[in-house]
């Protein structure tokens, strides 16, 4: 089965490198994959998944044969030709991509050699081409990757686009790179490094501008007394506009888009230019996430002393990942009006808990809404809409919910018992009078 197919080396084993060696075992490629935590390429090595990403132990099951992990570098090296670099690239404290990751990988393959460097890591425009200076003997491709978290294996293996760039000289290994992606179909960018750089934080960039963008149509509709959902239904049947990310709530978080953005906002600040509608952007999404205080005051008066329940901690639903999670600023928040804040996730609670100080993690939804004076659901996922809500109601010392992603059905809600509140959606969620007072 892997007789002809080219073994791959993936640098980094996070999101996105367990994902690509996965799905490259998948295809039939052997693969070695790097890491340098320890302990993270022996649970790999035993069989076991780090992270929660719906389908990968089983492609990882499935293919364990053609797997191998290591913390060596020269046995990744010696095995393969192609090397995928997949490691994080978090912002600086100036809100430039930190390539202090990718550089230490680079420093390791200073002796030179035949191989093709690919990096599927989020980087700068223009990294590619000082990698290139750095390194003259290296062939190197961008291959920016695409996928999400929550469907991480399904977007890798069905990609809407493959994207390669490469400059003058290194054609040969940018079609190497484009035959390991032929059997994926998805339209393929052949384009030249620096572009291929620019589509990736382009393409976040954009995908966050179109989320504040109808967060404020939300805001907006709020005062005028339209539903945000209404609105967003009506304007993506536009197929210049598109339905996706036209969700209002409490805003993005990950660990891209908000890192992402900051970045191409100061590479534009670097060379000079001033990206403005990137600043609004960023500021959108922060106060985004402290509507729902307001919102919360709005019922309850003074949160000192209220106790809030939050359902879902992740950033977004099928993940455990809690980077730049919009319940952190949440809890945070309530915490600083002096209320009492307990939290569920589903799977989120164990990678939570050493971020939130002072949150009491609650083993169910139900659980955490015992008592609760509030809730406020931050995570769309699935099984919330499945929560027996007459009971959540009757467990509640007040049963009033904020549901910070449009998620829940209202009037289910309202029949419940509930005060629902969403984000946007004046008209569908009305304060009851007794509320109103
Ligand atoms: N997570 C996503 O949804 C996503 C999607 C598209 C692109 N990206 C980009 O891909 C890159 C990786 O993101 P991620 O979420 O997988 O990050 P991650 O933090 O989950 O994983 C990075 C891994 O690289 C390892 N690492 C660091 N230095 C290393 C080295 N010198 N050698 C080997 N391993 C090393 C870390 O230990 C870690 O396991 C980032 O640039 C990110 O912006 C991420």
């Amino acid at each position: 089965m892997t007789e002809g197919r080219e073994p791959i080396g993936v640098i980094g084993v996070g999101w996105v490198g367990l994902v690509t060696a996965a799905c490259f075992a998948e295809l039939g490629h052997r693969v070695v994959a790097r890491d340098i935590v320890p302990e993270k390429v022996e649970t790999l090595a035993r069989g076991e998944t780090t992270i929660h990403e719906p389908g990968l132990s089983e492609l990882l099951a499935r293919n364990a044969e053609r797997l191998a992990f290591t913390t060596e570098m020269d046995e990744l090296l010696d095995a393969a030709r192609l090397l995928f670099v997949c490691v994080d690239t978090p912002p600086t404290r100036s809100g430039d991509a930190d390539l202090s990751r990718v550089r230490s990988v680079l420093d390791e393959l200073r002796a030179g050699n035949d191989h093709v460097l690919i990096m599927k890591s989020t980087v700068p425009a223009g990294t590619g081409e000082a990698i290139r200076r750095d390194l003259p003997g290296l062939a190197y491709v961008s291959c920016p990757e695409f996928l999400k978290e929550g469907s991480a294996v399904e977007d890798f293996l069905h990609p809407d686009r493959v994207v390669i760039g490469a400059d003058p000289g290194d054609e040969e290994a940018a079609s190497a790179v484009a035959a390991l992606y032929e059997p994926l179909g998805g339209e393929l960018v052949r384009t030249d490094v620096a572009s291929a750089e620019m589509i990736k934080l382009a393409s976040n960039a954009f995908l966050a501008t179109k989320i504040s963008f109808v967060n404020e149509i939300a805001n907006v509709c709020e005062e005028v007394g339209a539903d945000v959902a209404e609105v967003a239904r009506g304007m993506g049947l536009d197929q210049r506009i598109g339905s996706s990310f036209l969700r209002a709530g409490i805003g993005y978080g990950g660990s891209c888009f908000p890192k992402d953005v900051s970045a191409l906002k100061m590479l534009a600040g670097n060379t000079g230019y001033h990206f403005q509608l990137l600043n609004a952007v960023i500021e959108v999404n922060e106060l985004q996430k402290r509507r729902v205080v307001q919102k919360l005051i709005g019922h309850l008066g003074a949160l000192a002393g209220r106790r809030v329940a939050l359902l879902g901690l992740a950033f977004k639903p099928d993940t455990d990942d809690m980077r730049e999670a919009s319940s952190l600023v949440l809890a945070a928040r309530l915490q600083g009006e002096g209320a009492e804040v307990v939290a569920y996730d589903p799977v989120a609670g164990e990678a939570a808990r050493e971020l939130l100080d002072s949150v009491e993690l609650a083993g169910s939804a139900l659980e955490a809404l015992d008592g609760a004076d509030a809730a406020v659901l931050v995570t769309e996922w699935g099984e919330f809409a499945e929560l027996d809500w007459v009971e959540a109601a009757g467990r509640m010392a007040r049963p009033l919910l904020v549901d910070g992603r449009n998620f829940l059905d209202p009037e289910k809600l309202r029949d419940a018992g509930f005060e629902y509140e969403g984000i946007g959606r004046a008209i569908a969620s009305a304060r009851s009078p007794a509320t109103t007072d």
